[in-house]
């Protein structure tokens, strides 16, 4: 394919847009052979006549985009009136999640959400489905039908939750089993032990938690820590023994360099010491805190620490599954702080960032030869106003910085997962790898 090449070689830092770590090859060949890419061509060397050539010229191309957090059964409670978080899980989450208790709903929803995610440009995604074994069952199976690095598990609930979204440690340890025995390492799919929050799980259920993480190789943990204040206040109560919220997941062997823990707000120094010296990372979900009136992440003090932070929708607490679109909801909350977020820095959260955070750089997030090629091109500009935006930009980072500010899923062109294509925008017909064929079609889940 050619087009406008970007990717990262580093992190760009916080503060005054700097290009050292920023790779932009205008109008270059990419060259993908079976799932992988296999080298990029200046535009004066085009590839041998046997490579297939898809022209994407005046249209950037990236590698497709990593959220690390956001709830698969989330999509129907997207935009919900008047709440903050610990009210929007009764009034509106908990219910919605129910309906997963039906296998049949879960399998359905988890379809649609998958090809959400892949309508926005997202390839890559770590995922809360329900605490039903089927709502994680589905959400592998779809994933893996589209070829997809989708890492989830089963939530674990044995307290606070309605009776119909509880389960109890023996239980929960059996069908985390289960899960794991089906399909972790299976293709491009990777188990989460996904106890929800601190308030949700007993201790016995979070050391169960830290036992499965113990007892397997490469699984990951993802859980929300430190969102809004009620919710850290409450965490206090029950917790008496724990320094801070953070404390309660370290005392349980819940932090390590394959733990994805959401939001991180209302962190401490000493918190910040402890995901850097652990290696987790926080998955910044900047649309939610807005949304959920939950508050502003301080990302120059993660920074600072030697924390990764990536980039995570968090629907349904954020309002949108697309990335460009929650990128400039990280750069309003930054400004918020005081902060500037470039969009190189930006960008490279939502790509190499979160791909090293979780430890699969060697895979996903940059355009280099021997990586799956998982991408997405999109439009520089789409609509009169974005165009003449585009035109007037002086350098790349002005370019960049206006499409990641006014980009969303109408920018988007197509999106390939390991070499397939697995969204193409309706009425274009220029450059698709293929048509949605039998190469799109369901792969058998193991
Ligand atoms: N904390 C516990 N559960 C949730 C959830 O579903 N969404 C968000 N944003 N925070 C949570
Ligand atoms: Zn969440």
């Amino acid at each position: 394919m050619q087009a406008d090449l970007l990717d990262f070689t580093g992190d760009p830092g916080l503060g005054a847009p700097s290009d050292a770590a920023v790779r932009y090859r205008p109008d270059h060949w990419l060259l993908i052979d079976g799932e992988r890419i296999a080298g990029v061509l200046p535009p004066e060397q085009p590839p041998g006549a046997d490579w297939p050539r898809h022209d994407h010229r005046g249209r950037l191309l990236m590698p497709g985009f990593i959220d690390t957090h956001v709830h698969s059964a989330q999509l129907d409670v997207i935009a919900s009136y008047g709440t903050e978080l610990l009210d929007w899980l009764e009034r509106y989450t908990f219910p919605a999640e129910a309906r997963h208790a039906e296998p049949a709903h879960a399998a359905q929803a988890a379809e649609a959400f998958v090809s959400a995610l892949l309508a926005n440009g997202t390839t890559a995604a770590v995922v809360f489905p329900t605490v039903h074994r089927a709502s994680a069952d589905a959400l592998f199976g779809a994933a893996h039908a589209h070829g997809m690095r989708l890492v989830t598990g089963k939530v674990m609930m044995d307290r606070h939750a309605p009776d119909d979204l509880r389960d109890d440690v023996t239980q929960s340890e059996r069908d985390c089993e289960a899960l794991i025995r089906r399909w972790h390492g299976q293709g491009r799919l990777a188990y989460a032990v996904t106890p929800r929050f601190a308030a949700t799980s007993t201790p016995e259920q979070l050391a169960m938690a830290g036992a499965l993480l113990k007892r397997h190789d490469g699984l990951y943990l993802q859980t929300h820590v430190a969102e809004n204040q009620a919710e850290v206040a409450w965490i206090a109560r029950l917790f008496p023994d724990s320094r801070s919220y953070l404390d309660v997941y370290d005392q349980h062997g819940l932090l390590g360099e394959r733990s994805v823990l959401a939001h991180g707000i209302w962190l401490d120094d000493t918190d910040r010491r402890r995901l850097a010296d652990t290696g987790a990372q926080i998955a910044h979900s900047p649309s939610s805190n807005l949304f959920l009136g939950s508050g502003l992440m301080d990302w120059r003090a993660l920074h600072e620490a030697g924390v990764a932070v990536t980039i995570a929708s968090d629907v349904g607490g954020g309002t949108q599954l697309s990335i460009p679109r929650t990128l400039a909801d990280a750069y309003k909350v930054q400004a918020l702080r005081g902060e500037k977020l470039s969009a190189f820095k930006a960008l490279h959260a939502a790509t190499l960032g979160a791909a090293q955070a979780l430890r699969l750089d060697g895979e996903i997030g940059r355009l280099e030869p021997g990586c799956m090629a998982d991408l997405c091109v999109w439009d520089w500009a789409h609509g009169p106003v974005a165009a003449r935006r585009d035109a007037l930009a002086r350098d790349l980072h002005e370019r960049l910085f206006a499409w990641m500010m006014l980009a969303d899923d109408r920018a988007l062109v197509t999106t390939l997962v390991a070499g397939r294509t697995q969204y193409k925008r309706r009425n274009d017909d220029s450059g698709a790898m293929e048509t949605q064929d039998e190469r799109t079609q369901p792969r058998a889940a193991p």
